[in-house]
């Protein structure tokens, strides 16, 4: 039998369990062992749960019990999840999330922690949703020199301009509907002033460049001061307005990396994408260009992710992807905004 703990019932983390729960089964089968959830770690109650007989509020249960194999950590945030994440990976537990906080902060720490107890720290979920990016750009694209990773990488603020574009609706209803729906933040300032976009970027730019780029060496910005004079403005132009994502390699070693609101021709692929879709494309110096897309946010696509991720770690359990990238300690490794 092989036991999974999530840590975390929130969106992602009870999305995680109504799917694995529901496909258990065929995961089952497609790990070639009986599988199923042992506990649900979250400080609140949930007495009308159908899982309530699973859920614990001491995680040093989830930390001694060898039976549990992989650990879902969907709590989100860089304190406890921290602590829980390095303390589980040190007891050669894989460690699979959907926090882009955490890896875009301590990714080259855990992953070296991971490395060295021989255990998976998986991220699939972190960037895009239920979008496979992480994958495919540390798998079937290795081949490739990355030139540039660019895109919408955040579903909130894409699903806020989209309302403001298309139904004229002002940011602040925009925004409230995007929280309802579950998409936004916890705190939604991450979503609106482009951080949760910048840690996606620096996570790519990361794994695709081999050196961990923190989001403070990256210029960002977000979309409250658009407008929808702005939006009407760039309509009447030819244009729609999107917050994109980028990085690049430059001839002489560094990255350039942003996050910022651009004006996108109409003709562009990119102008059609909308709601809490995202669209991520990677250039390699082989495959050209490549476009990935799907639902950047909410919680059965982000769920579908983090579950793709503890059935590899159940499969393979040692080192299935084999993430890495160094810590980078050169502030000259991201081009000042100016140099661009
Ligand atoms: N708040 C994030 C977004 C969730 O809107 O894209 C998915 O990372």
């Amino acid at each position: 039998m092989c036991k999974v703990a999530v840590i975390g019932y929130g969106v992602v983390g009870s999305g995680t369990v109504e799917l694995f729960m529901k496909n258990r089964e065929s995961i089952s089968k497609k790990v070639g062992k009986e599988c199923d959830i042992k506990y649900i770690l979250d400080l609140r109650d949930f007495p009308d749960s159908p899982f309530a007989d699973k859920m614990i509020k001491d995680f040093n249960i989830i930390l001694n019990d060898a039976e549990v194999e992989v650990v879902a950590e969907v709590v989100g945030g860089t304190t406890f999840a921290y602590d829980y994440t390095k303390k589980l990976l040190e007891h050669g537990k894989s460690v699979v999330t959907s926090n882009k906080a955490l890896v875009a902060e301590k990714g080259a720490e855990l992953l070296k922690i991971a490395r060295e107890h021989n255990c998976n720290y998986l991220f699939e979920a972190s960037v895009g949703g239920g979008i496979p990016i992480i994958r495919p750009l540390n798998k079937c694209l290795a081949g490739n020199e990355i030139l540039q990773i660019s895109g919408i990488l955040n579903g909130t603020t894409n699903f806020i301009l989209t309302k403001m574009i298309k139904e004229q609706m002002s940011f602040d209803d925009a925004l409230k509907m995007a929280q309802k729906l579950g998409y936004a933040e916890a705190d939604p300032t991450a979503d609106v002033e482009g951080e949760d976009a910048c840690r996606k970027i620096c996570i790519l730019g990361s794994l695709a460049y081999g050196k961990h780029i923190y989001p403070e060496m990256v210029h960002c910005s977000g979309i409250t001061k658009i407008t929808l004079d702005d939006v009407e403005y760039a309509a009447n132009a030819g244009y729609v307005i999107k917050l994109i994502g980028s990085v690049k390699k430059l001839d002489d070693g560094r990255v350039n990396a942003i996050v910022c609101p651009r004006l996108v021709p109409k003709s562009n692929l990119l102008a059609s994408v909308d709601d809490v879709y995202n669209a991520i494309s990677v250039t390699g110096d082989g495959v050209g260009d490549v476009m990935f897309y799907g639902q950047g946010a909410g919680k059965l696509p982000t769920a579908s992710a983090v579950v793709g991720d503890i059935i590899d770690c159940l499969k393979h359990h040692h080192r299935v992807l084999a993430l890495t990238w160094e810590d980078c300690d050169d502030k000259n490794f991201v081009a000042p905004y100016k140099d661009m």
